[in-house]
């Protein structure tokens, strides 16, 4: 059975309460992992490692120590595949479920719509069938701002309405919100948690784990990141005629251990509790591309190369959270600044420049 279940080794006792984190080696998964165990938690990752590494994992006990990571277990298993969740199941006792698993990248959504409606939907319907069928009915799940498209009026707030989605994957963030919300609308025992997040970027201090994406970066980022190390020539900036104070876009960059311990404290918050409650995750400032490639110059010591070109179909000249409520609410803020972010991700990428990929 072990073997049928792809388990590569299981640490985490059977306590009361176990967390589940679907996409536990992906970058805001990982970094999840290692907050929820420094933590105390107990936490059961499930990933197919269709987007990240094995790897990961050495390197999460690198950072949390021996000890916290007995409190891990990891399965090689896609979300999809109900026999294989249930088995996870009845190995441990989940108590809550992070909801991280799902493909990310807007323009292969356009390409795949398919793909990305199974595996985003169809994952996460099975994955809630699983999981009350278990008696587990407590999830977090990864949103994004995309669900607000083009803001009337920043910052958005909670309440900002929602707009159509511009391509496939924002359509699953958009539809996964609704299933949810219709999960508890039938069940009034279920216990949701949205979480909106903005731009995560950055990555953990150590170096050791951050963002590692296959083939040529989508995100902004990730790709100054990739030319800093010399795999890219230069950083193409998509625009320069938005009406934004220098005409670049503007994003509410986040570090993402910052995000972290944004799910980690609304674990603690939704434990009793039933209902859907939504949050945004952002720092509440936004930055022009102008502005990142700038800062991440400083932090490698060299400035960063790049052109100006056409705008890139479907962006948004700016968006940015208001993140008070999570504030409010949860107690969480986003403390690190956008030096931060830079420097930590350029310490990850300067010390693996060929990413972590097996
Ligand atoms: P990521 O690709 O690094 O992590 C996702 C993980 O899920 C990967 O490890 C992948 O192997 C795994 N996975 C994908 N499909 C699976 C399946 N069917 N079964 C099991 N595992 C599967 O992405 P990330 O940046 O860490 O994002 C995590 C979540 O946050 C995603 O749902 C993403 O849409 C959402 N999100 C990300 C951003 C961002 O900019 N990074 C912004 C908003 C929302
Ligand atoms: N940009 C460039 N050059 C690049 C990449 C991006 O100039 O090579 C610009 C974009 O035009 C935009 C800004 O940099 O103004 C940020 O772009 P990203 O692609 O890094 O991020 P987006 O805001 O477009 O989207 C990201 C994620 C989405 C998520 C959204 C909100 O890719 O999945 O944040 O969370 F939905």
């Amino acid at each position: 059975m072990l073997t049928s279940l792809k388990r590569i080794f299981s640490g985490a006792k059977k306590l009361n309460g176990e967390v589940l984190v679907t996409g536990g080696t992906g970058f805001i998964g990982s970094h999840t992992v290692v907050d929820l165990l420094e933590n105390g938690y107990s936490v059961v990752i499930v990933d197919n490692l269709s987007n990240s590494s094995i790897k990961v994992l050495d390197r999460v006990k690198e950072i949390v120590g021996d000890g916290p990571y007995e409190n891990l277990s990891f399965y090689d298993v896609d979300i999809r595949d109900a026999e294989e969740l249930k088995k996870v199941f009845s190995e441990h006792a989940i108590k809550s479920v992070i909801h991280f698993a799902g493909f990310k990248a807007v323009g292969e959504s356009v390409q795949k719509p398919l793909e990305y409606y199974d595996n985003n939907i169809a994952g996460t319907t099975t994955l809630c069938r699983v999981m009350s069928e278990n008696g587990c009915k407590s999830i977090i799940f990864s949103s994004s701002s995309t669900v607000y498209g083009d803001p009337d009026e920043l910052p958005l707030t909670e309440l900002s309405p929602k707009k159509p989605a511009t391509n496939p994957y924002g359509w699953t963030k958009w539809m996964i919100e609704q299933i949810l919300t219709d999960l508890y609308v039938a069940d009034n025992s279920w216990d949701v948690v949205l979480l909106r997040y903005f731009n995560p970027i950055g990555a953990h201090e150590s170096g050791l784990i951050g963002e590692d994406p296959k083939g040529i970066p989508n995100n902004l980022v990730p790709y100054i990141a990739q030319t800093a190390v010399g795999k890219r020539s230069e950083v193409h900036v998509f625009g320069n005629d938005y009406d934004t104070p220098d005409g670049t876009g503007v994003r509410d960059y986040i570090h993402v251990v910052d995000l972290a311990a944004g799910h980690v404290a609304a674990l603690k918050w939704m434990q009793g509790k039933t209902g859907v409650e939504i949050f945004n995750l952002g720092t509440g400032a936004g930055s022009s591309v102008l502005e990142v490639i700038k800062a991440y110059g400083s932090a490698v010591g060299k400035e960063i190369p790049f052109v100006v070109e056409e705008r890139r179909s479907g962006d948004i000249a700016q968006n940015y959270a208001d993140a008070s409520k999570a504030q409010k609410i949860l107690g969480w803020k986003a403390k690190r600044s956008l030096d931060d972010m830079v420097k930590d991700s350029w310490r990850f990428q300067s010390k693996n420049p060929e990413g972590l990929s097996d």
